[in-house]
């Protein structure tokens, strides 16, 4: 399987387009209710799933605290058999479910976490310490935690994710899947279904010649499911050979799912197994115990995947309640017997999809099994008994979703060059709109008008647009047609659409006949029902005084006694271009009047019946929360690493003390009473570490710190200036002698010049204040050397190797000075006037240092080098 991974590697060459600082990587999560895989797209970055801090590939979707560690992944999955409500494992069962559903029942059949309503009406988990977590900031923290992963792999911030979600899952869903990418600090690109990621992933490596029809089969941890997608390549015979490129298009034309199904309800039933098995033979109740429930789910777990390959399997559980050591053989067979009534439903999905495509499974090429629990032998047989050879094993199982899912993040962004492959989604659900009738006369009864707006099978990312004939303010309700599970109602949101009334009145004054209310139904691509742009519209013919006076004498005011017509266009976002780039070439009956369209926006609140998306006010303070936990955890890693650097550096100092050889250069350089003193500051430090280092704040341990450096100070700067003396002797003694050269040489030359040779290039006077230079320089040396020399190791030093360095420097400048300046032109006076030449020199004291034969210069790069000589 991990070949698969390979060849998209190979294959996937990762191009910008842009320059790569303007390229933001993209972060694929494929959110599993077992496992979350991640995957980076990163220019110049090997395309891959993101490994964990164990380098492992699959992050266990878990977080948990022992006692104040917040962990995620194994380890927070490990500990849950110790801390049974603090561990929480499986949350993706609950995103946006209600409180009193049906999700929730199961979700307290398998977890030992305390479940609690949010204001929301969602649900929340209690720590043990009593703080409630909502879904959606558990997730969060498991996001985020993946984004640092991410960001650690890449060196650089990550905010775009494209995350997978399961076909069936409802807008309620969707919505808490992008609220908890947003409290982890990161922007949803697009959620993708997980089937459809897969089919990116397959179509990858792939061309059809020939249109193909396949069923991605993904047997999950939370459900069952199955999607028909139809493949087609279509070879882009462009006249230029080098932009020929081939485009594969991917749509899906059916799903098919079982939400009740899946690896965690075969886990379930195992522990059911087990559990039996426990009381018949221990005759204690077992379910009442909450760490011996949750080591036995973990068992579960352990044993299921052994019996995977093999026909049993040894639980072993120490001490798992009552001070019991649970021991037990499970066999393949009890296992399967356990699980004989969902025979049937393992592939009842794939024939849902493929009845919703309209199709049979004669017209499919193969059934590609995917999903982590398409691994077990009862769900493979049973795809096999149904499907015979069709069945394909030539995906990743673990990481075809994320890996297609990223790839399709890549395309989205339009920052990457990938392989030109165009998706087209359906929604799952019927989506219907309502809207109360407006009564003919008042006594009329109410009346409710219901138009099926995206019939499931519609395409993502296609809008409709609703015409109604309305005189006042009205409401939309947004909703699925039929309850999507028994956990959600069917109610997405209403629409309340105001100054309906006005927008009419102000239309009709300009000449406007019948105008009509219409409002846009968005599906988007990542599946959320919207309704957006709505408006009055009005078609006026032409701005004349015959359309004003209609207006002034309220001629068009009353609605039109016809009968209301509700009139549904369909529009993709493609044939919008269309329609609209046809609108200017009218009709020739209009052109003669000037048709003109005006519209009127009207007011649109949103409002929620159900499970609303978390409001902005709860996105900041949930964000809010989970940066508080992420500041303490960060003072407190600050504190751990202060504490690790003071004991750190007490043992280093203890040991320069304990080391008594005469030699050892902390011994020569310090005094008996400096080394006594740090000893005693060292065993009050070390005593103080003892008692109060666990609750000490960072500020203390810095201040502990400090004390002991200073004591230590001047035995190290010593150290240092002993070390450095010789180097900056050496350096004033090398100006010296480079200044006496220069003096010999000039003389010489100034008296060549006097005998009648060639003009020196400098007076007697310059050459004079040099040596003045030379000289100070010579005696001061002289002089404090002589002072060094008498101080004894453990001294303080009586120069610093800085002064020395300072004055020399004083000494090269002089020198600098005279030997740039520019030689005196022939026919010119002698002393023209020293002009600076503006040549930047690098401030530098070491580097500078000229060859001994030459006199010295500091860089050949400037152009006054050129005259030197005439
Ligand atoms: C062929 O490729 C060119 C350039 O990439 C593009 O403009 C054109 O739309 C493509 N044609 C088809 C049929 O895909
Ligand atoms: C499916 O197969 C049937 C019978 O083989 C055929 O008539 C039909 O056109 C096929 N449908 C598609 C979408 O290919
Ligand atoms: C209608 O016209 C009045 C007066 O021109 C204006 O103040 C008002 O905003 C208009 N209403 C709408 C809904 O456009
Ligand atoms: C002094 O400098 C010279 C020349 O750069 C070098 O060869 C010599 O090793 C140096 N001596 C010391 C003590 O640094
Ligand atoms: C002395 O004269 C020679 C020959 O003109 C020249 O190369 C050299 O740089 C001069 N030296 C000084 C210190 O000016």
């Amino acid at each position: 399987m991990r070949a698969f991974t390979r060849i998209c590697c190979c294959v996937i060459i990762l191009l910008s387009v842009f320059s790569e600082t303007v390229l933001a990587s993209i972060l694929a999560i494929d959110y599993g209710a077992d496992w979350i895989k991640a995957s980076l797209m990163k220019p110049g970055v090997p395309f891959d799933v993101l490994l964990n801090k164990d380098s492992k590939r699959k992050i266990q979707s878990t977080v948990g605290w022992k006692k104040k560690d917040r962990l995620f992944g194994g380890d927070a999955a490990s500990i849950a058999g110790r801390y049974p409500t603090d561990s929480f494992s499986s949350l993706k069962l609950l995103q946006a479910v209600p409180y009193d559903s049906e999700a929730v029942s199961f979700f307290a059949s398998i977890s030992t976490a305390d479940v609690v309503k949010t204001e929301r009406g969602t649900v929340a988990l209690r720590r043990s310490d009593g703080s409630e977590w909502s879904v959606e900031e558990l997730i969060g923290m498991q996001f985020a935690y993946v984004k640092q992963l991410a960001e650690e792999f890449s060196g650089e911030p990550v905010y775009d994710v494209i995350v997978t979600v399961p076909p069936y899952y409802t807008q309620f869903e969707r919505d808490s899947v992008v609220d908890a990418v947003e409290l982890a600090g990161m922007r949803t690109l697009s959620l993708i279904n997980d089937g459809t990621a897969v089919a990116v992933n397959y179509a990858m490596t792939r061309t059809f010649s020939a249109p193909e029809y396949h069923v991605i089969y993904d047997a999950g941890a939370s459900s069952v499911r199955a999607t028909v997608v139809s493949f087609s390549t279509a070879s882009n015979d462009s006249k230029s050979k080098t932009s020929a490129k081939d485009s594969t298009q991917i749509s899906v034309t059916g799903v098919g799912f079982d939400r009740s199904i899946g690896g965690t309800e075969l886990d379930r039933r195992l522990r059911e197994l087990m559990i039996s098995d426990f009381q018949r033979r221990h005759k204690r109740d077992i379910r009442s115990d909450k760490r011996g429930m949750a080591k036995l789910w973990k068992e579960a777990g352990r044993v299921k995947a052994i019996l995977s390959a093999n026909a049993d399997a040894m639980a072993t559980v120490e001490s798992l309640a009552f001070d019991i050591d649970y021991r037990s053989k499970i066999t393949r067979a009890d296992f399967e017997i356990a699980c004989r009534d969902l025979k049937g439903e393992f592939t009842r999905p794939i024939f849902d999809a493929l009845a919703s495509a309209g199709m049979t499974l004669n017209n499919i090429t193969s059934v590609i099994m995917t999903g982590g629990a398409s691994r077990t032998p009862m769900i493979q047989a049973a795809v096999k008994a149904a499907v015979g050879d069709k069945v394909a094993m030539n995906v990743n199982a673990d990481e075809a979703a994320v890996l297609g899912a990223a790839l399709h993040g890549a395309a989205l962004s339009r920052q990457f060059k990938t392989k030109d492959i165009k998706v087209t989604d359906i929604g799952a659900y019927d989506v219907q709109v309502s809207y109360p009738a407006e009564p003919k006369k008042p006594s009329a009864k109410p009346r409710t008008i219901s138009t099926l707006v995206f019939p499931s099978g519609s395409k993502t990312g296609s809008k409709k647009t609703m015409t109604l004939k309305r005189s006042d303010d009205f409401s939309l309700k947004v909703a699925y047609r039929q309850p999507p599970t028994a956990s959600f109602s069917t109610d997405i949101l209403h629409a309340d659409i105001t100054g309906v009334a006005e927008a009419i009145q102000n239309l009709t004054e300009l000449g406007a006949t019948n105008p009509v209310v219409k409002a846009t139904i968005a599906l988007s691509e990542s599946g959320f029902v919207s309704v957006r742009d709505v408006a009055v519209h009005g078609e006026i013919k032409d701005g004349s005084l015959t359309g004003k006076l209609k207006g002034l004498f309220g001629g068009g005011l009353t609605p039109s006694e016809e009968e209301m017509t509700d009139d549904v266009e369909a529009e993709t976002q493609q044939e919008q271009v269309v329609m609209s780039a046809s609108a200017p070439s009218a009709s020739p009956a209009a052109a003669e009047k000037t048709i003109k369209e005006d519209t009127v926006s009207l007011g649109v609140e949103v409002r929620w019946t159900s499970i609303p998306p978390m409001s902005a006010q709860e996105k900041r303070q949930a964000r809010a929360r989970l940066q508080a936990v992420n500041n303490e955890e960060a003072a407190k890693r600050r504190v751990e690493e202060a504490l690790n650097a003071l004991e750190g550096y007490m043992y280093r100092l203890r040991d320069l003390l304990d080391d008594e050889s005469a030699n050892a250069p902390f011994v020569k350089c310090s005094q008996e009473k400096e080394r006594k003193r740090i000893a005693e500051q060292l065993k009050d430090t070390f005593s103080w570490l003892s008692e109060h280092g666990e609750s000490a704040d960072i500020g203390e341990l810095l201040d502990k710190r400090t004390v002991l450096e200073k004591l230590e100070q001047p035995i190290v700067h010593r150290y240092t200036e002993i070390e450095e003396f010789p180097k900056a002797l050496n350096n004033s003694q090398m100006w010296n002698w480079h200044t006496r050269l220069f003096l010999a040489d000039a003389r010489q030359n100034l008296t060549l010049a006097t005998q009648g040779g060639p003009p020196s290039k400098y007076a007697a006077e310059e050459l004079e204040a040099l040596e003045r230079t030379l000289k100070d320089h010579e005696a001061w040396l002289d002089e404090w050397v002589e002072k060094q020399r008498k101080v004894r190791m453990n001294e303080d030093p009586v120069i610093l190797s800085s002064e020395m360095r300072a004055r020399a420097k004083t000494l090269e400048n002089h020198l600098q000075r005279l030997y740039r300046k520019k030689a005196p032109k022939l026919t010119t006076k002698k002393s023209a006037s020293a002009e600076d030449t503006g040549f930047a020199r690098e401030e530098s004291t070491t580097t500078s240092r000229p060859s001994s034969d030459a006199p010295p210069t500091s860089s050949t790069r400037g152009g006054s080098h050129d005259h030197d000589e005439l």
